[in-house]
């Protein structure tokens, strides 16, 4: 059985379909949701869950990335996870952190990579006149947001759509794609999935 941690920074509504996903014959379970905000709403929907959570606080590091990943590290390592899936995880994480973990953190990214790395992706997309948009998991490496891609989900961009409209619609696929890539991944297959 394959051990899931999950790093998020805000609501975790990626978290929570994870967490809901891996029962029954799904080769993994989660050993811990932790973030970089005490204050995350999803924490407390781990909780509901019966997941150990735990927070590190980055603002209590200041400018010492180095010092807030040991502190994640510490937590991570409690647990010895198989996986670590970021998901909606908002720090960007030091290639020694990246290489610590190497081969076992995935990222769901809010673009159709390699478009669009970074922030704002939704907006890009309609200002770009893109006719496609949707979300990417990918294999987190030191290069933000350019790993190797294990599954994407595309979805149409509709006549009115703005990025808040757009991000609906993406995060619905996010919730499909996120949960079938990991028991792939679990399962020991690097095959690419693809929706939409
Ligand atoms: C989503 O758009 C996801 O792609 C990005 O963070 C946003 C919020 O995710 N990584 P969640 O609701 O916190 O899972």
């Amino acid at each position: 059985m394959k051990r899931v941690a999950i790093l998020i920074s805000g609501g975790g509504s990626n978290m929570v379909r994870l967490l809901d996903s891996m029962t029954g014959d799904h080769p993994a379970r989660p050993v811990l949701v932790l973030s970089n905000d005490p204050d995350a709403g999803g924490l407390a929907r781990a909780v509901e869950r019966g997941v150990p959570v735990a927070a590190v606080d980055h603002r209590a590091f200041g400018r010492d990335r180095a010092a807030f990943e040991t502190e994640l590290a510490a937590h991570l390592d409690a647990v010895a996870p198989d996986i670590i899936c970021l998901a909606g995880f908002m720090r960007i994480l030091t290639p020694a952190f990246v290489d610590r973990y190497a081969g076992r953190i995935l990222n769901i990214h809010p673009s159709l990579l390699p478009k669009y790395p970074g922030l704002h992706t939704h907006q890009r997309a309609l200002d770009a006149g893109d006719e496609w948009a949707g979300a990417t998991v990918h294999q987190v490496t030191a290069d933000l947001d350019a790993g190797p891609i294990l599954g994407q989900g595309r979805v149409p961009v509709m006549p009115g759509d703005d990025a808040a409209a757009l991000a609906a619609r993406v995060l619905k696929v996010e919730h499909q794609l996120y949960p079938a890539v990991l028991r792939r991944f679990a399962a020991g297959s690097r095959d690419r999935l693809d929706l939409g």
